[in-house]
């Protein structure tokens, strides 16, 4: 008998989503189709992995194609877009000659949502990893007040990588928005969320940074951002299993934002449903990340 239930993510194999993809594992009569590169990567037993590199738009379409094709009958009941990175050098181009960041967490899930929604259920599901750092009121200095698709795909001088990120994260709520009003989507009853997991320390993001500057970090660092939090939320330190218990909750439909919101907020360990940024309500930045990247994935808007 095929299974009940297809899921498919990127982003399962390291950090919040292979916490997630755990539990996922778990559920009954579910199968997990995870999109990883490179080998020898930890899956849950029983899941599938199929190659895909983010940084390369022909991987993405070969990703899309590998899917669709395993899936012959089958649709999927939940597309899992959770893969990310913060680069510490975000002026990199990718082999498409996009900058890296931009390239990985936006336009390469952009153009996966895109190739996939036709192989989404009626009634299924579409969830972003996004970052509260989107958010200018939430993180002052890094959360982007303006968007230019442009300048973000082709950096001209070395942005500083915390703004190259936060602005990706941007492009993920903006596109999840974007996504919720196709008529594609709201005709067939497809929910689409962005979700901030929040300060997650403990994954994979900050892999650059070298071990003991991570243990001083955890040490000195993590009781001030508790301190902190009291008053200022969003420095709340959550842990890695919060954030993926609740990715996969939204991922079964257990958790889901009152319609017609599109943004989950992880806040303190709790579930919110707070608006994203203004910049993020926007319609005409919506609009303007959607044709621009259309344009530059070489699909029509
Ligand atoms: N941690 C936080 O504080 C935090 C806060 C807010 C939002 N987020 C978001 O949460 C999501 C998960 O992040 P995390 O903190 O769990 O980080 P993580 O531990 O580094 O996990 C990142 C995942 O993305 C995958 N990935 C990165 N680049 C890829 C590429 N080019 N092709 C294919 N897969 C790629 C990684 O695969 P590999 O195993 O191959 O590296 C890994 O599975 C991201 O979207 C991040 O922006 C994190």
């Amino acid at each position: 008998m095929p299974p009940n239930r297809i899921i498919v993510m990127t982003g399962a194999t390291a950090g919040i989503g292979q916490a997630a993809a755990r539990l996922l594992a778990e559920e009954p009569d579910t199968h997990l189709i995870i999109g990883a590169r490179g080998t020898g990567r930890q899956v849950p037993e029983g899941s599938e992995v199929l190659p895909l590199d983010l940084a390369s738009l022909d991987s993405v379409r070969s990703f899309a194609d590998a899917v669709t094709q395993r899936l012959g009958e089958r649709r999927i009941d939940t597309l899992v877009l959770n893969a990310g990175l913060n680069s510490p050098d975000p002026a990199r181009r990718t082999e498409d000659g996009f900058g890296v960041t931009f390239a990985v967490n936006h336009l390469a899930h952009y153009l996966l949502a895109r190739l996939l929604l036709p192989v989404i259920a009626d009634g299924g599901r579409l969830i972003i990893t996004a970052s509260d750092t989107h958010d200018p009121k939430i993180i002052p200095v890094v959360g982007p007040t303006t968007l230019d698709p442009e300048a973000l795909a082709h950096p001209s001088a070395k942005p500083g990588r915390m703004r190259a990120y936060a602005a990706s994260k941007l492009c993920n709520v903006l596109t999840a928005r974007s996504l919720a009003v196709l008529d594609d989507v709201t005709e067939r009853g497809i929910t689409v969320v962005a979700y901030n997991p929040g300060l997650t320390p403990d994954t994979g993001l900050a892999g650059d940074v070298p071990a003991a500057a991570r243990t001083a970090l955890r040490v000195a660092v993590l009781p001030v951002l508790r301190l902190v939090s009291r008053f200022r939320p969003a420095f709340y330190p959550g842990t890695v299993e919060r954030a993926g218990q609740v990715l996969a909750e939204l991922t079964l439909g257990t958790t889901s934002p009152p319609t017609p919101r599109v943004y989950v907020s992880l806040v303190r360990a709790q579930v919110t449903f707070p608006a994203p940024s203004e910049l993020a309500l926007d319609d005409n930045a919506r609009d303007l990340l959607w044709r621009e990247s259309a344009t530059m994935t070489g699909l029509a808007a």
